[in-house]
């Protein structure tokens, strides 16, 4: 692979994305999430991947942002360059299914880049937290938002407020991860979830995950309106055809993802 810090892999339909800077726990520096970057825009682009993994190592998915480059920064230095939102936002932005599998550590910016994915499956190894309290900052990219609309108020300042991780016994309880595999399973879990996504007609598995997202950017109302646009628009697809034709035909659809 090009990457220096990545391990991109093909399981089927699915890429799978190792971050992969063992020596700081995938500790998510610069160099690091500009790959990430272009990796996802290579996974969005390629035609036969229809799902992404993201997962780091057994010890960590992510430790956070990597503190010795933002020790030294300034106010007008981490302004200017619009720290973090540039390089990390694209997790958030992917339209096809990203799931985050999560052993280890993932901790500040490692939790935030977890929940930027459309779910979390954790090992029960993993860890999740957001220290940023401890080290004089804050959250800068989802640690008060996504987190505090996936588990609510009081959970998200207890971590926020306190910076006291959390185990994924206490994610899966308060709504943070989807489901808890063991730590060996955790890629066959993972992939084997991506697959059965990427095996679903692609157009309504893209307006699935965009009308779930809709429903953190608007009213209920208005919520309500977008899903009942795109389930008509579903009946525009070819896999609606198929899928339907292929229940009462009592068969396996094959889908065309058109
Ligand atoms: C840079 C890191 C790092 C990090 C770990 N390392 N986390 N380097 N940035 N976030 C490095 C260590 O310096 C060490 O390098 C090596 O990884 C192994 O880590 P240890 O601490 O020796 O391991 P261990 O004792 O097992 O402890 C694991 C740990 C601890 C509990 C995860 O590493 C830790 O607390 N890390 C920092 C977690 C954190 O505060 N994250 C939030 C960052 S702020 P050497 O060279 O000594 O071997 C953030 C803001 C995001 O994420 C904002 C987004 C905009």
């Amino acid at each position: 692979s090009t990457y220096n810090f990545l391990i991109v892999e093909r399981r089927g339909p699915v890429a799978v994305i190792t971050l992969n800077r063992p020596k700081a726990l995938n500790a998510l520096c610069n160099e690091l999430t500009e790959e990430l970057t272009a990796a996802l825009d290579v996974t969005e682009a390629d035609d036969s991947i229809g799902a992404v993994v993201l997962t780091g190592s057994a010890k960590a998915f992510a430790a956070g942002a990597d503190i010795k480059e933002m020790q030294p920064k300034s106010f007008t230095d981490v302004y200017l360059e619009d720290f973090i939102t540039a390089s990390w936002e694209r997790a958030s932005t992917t339209r096809k299914p990203i799931i985050a599998a999560v052993a280890g550590y993932a901790l500040g910016g490692g939790a935030e880049l977890a929940m930027s994915c459309d779910m979390i499956i954790a090992a029960d190894t993993a860890k999740f937290g957001q220290p940023e309290i401890t080290i004089g900052i804050l959250p800068g990219a989802g640690g008060t938002q996504r987190l505090t609309r996936a588990v609510g108020k009081s959970k998200a300042m207890d971590m926020v407020l306190t910076g006291r991780t959390i185990d994924a016994e206490e994610a899966e309880k308060i709504g943070l991860v989807a489901r808890i595999v063991s730590a060996d399973d955790l890629i066959e879990e993972a992939v084997a979830i991506a697959q059965k996504i990427a095996g679903f007609s692609r157009p309504s598995v893209l307006m699935a995950k965009e009308a779930v997202n809709s429903a953190f950017e608007t009213t209920l109302a208005e919520g309500m309106r977008f899903e009942r646009r795109l389930f008509h628009a579903a009946f525009a697809t070819d896999g609606q055809t198929e899928g339907m034709a292929a229940f009462l035909d009592k068969r396996k659809p094959t889908f065309n993802h058109r």
